[in-house]
């Protein structure tokens, strides 16, 4: 059964590094008959959470502020994976992503108890080093609190300028686990 993804993408260069590992993921992904959806984060008007907790009144634009979160919400609503992209940013992920992740708790709020939508979820990042630990242990934590299922993750280190990324291993790896999703 073909899937619906949504690619969260923080990373702001569009030649970049994550973005090739998206880039590749994603035509893993299409060439398995899903359904791919990329978000360039930094290209979209996304302002931080205010921490209100007045969102989930309306579930098709569950926060109270009104941005370009409005695109994200209804494809992520229908979303099966959620991946999150992103460069290493001083050990952890960039602004962008944070941002626009903390923006999705509106859709928790549309629920009673707080109870996000169940999803599975992918992690894709590149760094000039190998430091990914305090993100793998954010993103643990993340999909323990949210209930989400891990389809898997791929973490490119050593890549520093655009292009660096040109020959790794790693952008194999993003095409096998974009085509494993069925
Ligand atoms: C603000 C900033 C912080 C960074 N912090 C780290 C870091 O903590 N560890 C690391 O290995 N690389 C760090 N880097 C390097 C990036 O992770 C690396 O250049 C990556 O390939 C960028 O991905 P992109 O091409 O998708 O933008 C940092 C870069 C920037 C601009």
């Amino acid at each position: 059964m073909s899937k619906k993804i949504i690619i969260l993408n923080g990373s702001p260069r569009k030649s970049g590094n994550t973005t090739a590992l998206t880039a590749e993921f994603k035509r893993g992904a299409e060439e398995a008959g899903n359904t791919v959806t990329e978000f360039f984060l930094d290209d979209m008007n996304i302002n931080g959470c205010k921490g209100c907790f007045g969102g989930g009144k309306n579930p098709d634009s569950p926060c109270v502020q009104k941005d370009d979160m409005d695109k994200i919400y209804p494809v992520y609503k229908d979303a099966d994976i959620v991946v999150l992209a992103t460069p290493l940013y001083y050990w952890t992920i960039s602004g962008q992503l944070k941002t626009a992740f903390d923006r999705l708790f509106a859709v928790a709020e549309c629920d009673p108890n707080y109870r996000n939508p169940k999803k599975e979820s992918v992690l894709i990042m590149a760094a000039e080093g190998y430091g990914f630990e305090e993100t793998l242990y954010w993103y643990e934590h993340l999909e323990k609190h949210l209930g989400w299922k891990s389809s898997g993750k791929v973490l490119c280190g050593g890549v520093m300028a655009m292009g660096d990324i040109a020959g790794k291993p790693e952008l194999q790896e993003a095409y096998n686990l974009g085509k494993s999703i069925q």
